[in-house]
């Protein structure tokens, strides 16, 4: 009931908030709703640097795929180096003496990587590849890149520290491969994602 209250509160909260307000964090017990109508479906992470999804790709517009470059083409989406936010912020004084930014600062000194967490980790034995999903949706159908990484992630551009919102189970992920998705964005021919053991097991 507290659950559904907060809930009603946070949808109030982002109808009247400022566009530029801090969002609220994602969390609560697993199960629980998140504001924007998700199940939260595991702890909050807590990161080295609360990195703020919501003003680097929503209020600047920055595409996933120019920090996740390995989605387009790979099997891992790949977290940014290090000395792609440093070749940004060295340029940016209005931020520069705050305490995460200072922080990220550190360790570009000390020259260490930043030791991000795991948020979406499935078992070894599931072979998972991003670049044929976003071939498929993003270049094929011609769908926004928001909207195709929101498919398994769920409005990232909304968020501060990242959180898993889908389940990411066998049966989650099957129920997807049996819907007829459109091939690419021109014809209305439509195919399937496999569903043999072998294509997801290794
Ligand atoms: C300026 C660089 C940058 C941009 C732009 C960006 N991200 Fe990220 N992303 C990061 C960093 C750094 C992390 C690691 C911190 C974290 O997990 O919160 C991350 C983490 C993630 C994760 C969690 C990874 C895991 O461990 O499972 C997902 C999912 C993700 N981003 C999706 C997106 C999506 C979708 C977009 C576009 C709406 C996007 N990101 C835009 C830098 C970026
Ligand atoms: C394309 C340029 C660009 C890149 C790349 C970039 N940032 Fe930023 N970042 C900004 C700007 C501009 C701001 C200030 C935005 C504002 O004033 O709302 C900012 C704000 C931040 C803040 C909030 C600071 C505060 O407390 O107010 C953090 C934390 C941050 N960036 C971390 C990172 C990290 C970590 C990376 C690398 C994964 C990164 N940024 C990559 C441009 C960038
Ligand atoms: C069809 C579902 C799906 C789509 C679409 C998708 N992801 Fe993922 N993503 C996953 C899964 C599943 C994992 C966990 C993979 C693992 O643990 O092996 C993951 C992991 C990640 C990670 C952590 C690093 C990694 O690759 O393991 C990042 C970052 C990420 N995704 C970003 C993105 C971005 C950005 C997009 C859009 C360009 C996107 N994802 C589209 C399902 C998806
Ligand atoms: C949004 C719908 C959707 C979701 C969710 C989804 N898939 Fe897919 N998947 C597809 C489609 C469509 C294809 C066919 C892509 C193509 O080749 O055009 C596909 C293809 C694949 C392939 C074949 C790629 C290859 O390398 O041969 C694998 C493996 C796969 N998905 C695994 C997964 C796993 C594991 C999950 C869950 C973590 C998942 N998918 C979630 C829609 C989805
Ligand atoms: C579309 C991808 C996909 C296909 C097809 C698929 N699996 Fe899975 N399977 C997964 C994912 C993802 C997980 C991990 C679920 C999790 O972490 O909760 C999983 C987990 C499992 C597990 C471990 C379950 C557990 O409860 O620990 C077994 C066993 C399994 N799969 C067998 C199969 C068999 C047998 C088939 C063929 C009939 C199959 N899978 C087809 C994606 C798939």
């Amino acid at each position: 009931m507290i659950h559904r209250l907060l809930a009603v509160l946070s949808f109030v909260f982002l109808c009247v908030g400022t566009a530029s307000a801090e969002p609220l964090k994602w969390g609560g017990p697993i199960g629980s709703q998140t504001s924007d109508g998700y199940n939260a479906l595991g702890p909050v992470v807590k990161q080295p640097i609360e990195f703020p999804h919501y003003r680097h790709a929503r209020d600047m517009g920055i595409s996933c795929l120019y920090c996740h470059t390995g989605a387009r083409r790979g099997y891992v989406s790949v977290i940014p180096r290090i000395d792609k936010c440093i070749g940004c912020h060295q340029n940016i004084e209005s931020v520069r003496n705050k305490p995460r930014i200072k922080k990220l600062f550190e360790y570009w000194e000390k020259k260490e990587p930043i030791p991000w967490k795991k948020v979406n980790d499935l078992p070894d034995y599931v072979r998972f590849n991003h670049e044929r999903h976003v071939q498929r949706f993003y270049f094929r159908q011609n769908r926004p890149i928001r909207e195709v990484c929101g498919y398994c992630h769920g409005d990232v551009a909304n968020m501060t520290v990242d959180r898993r919102v889908k389940s990411l189970s066998m049966g989650w992920c099957i129920s997807c491969h049996q819907k007829d998705h459109r091939e690419n964005d021109v014809s209305m021919k439509t195919s399937h994602g496999p569903y043999e053991c072998w294509q997801c097991h290794k």
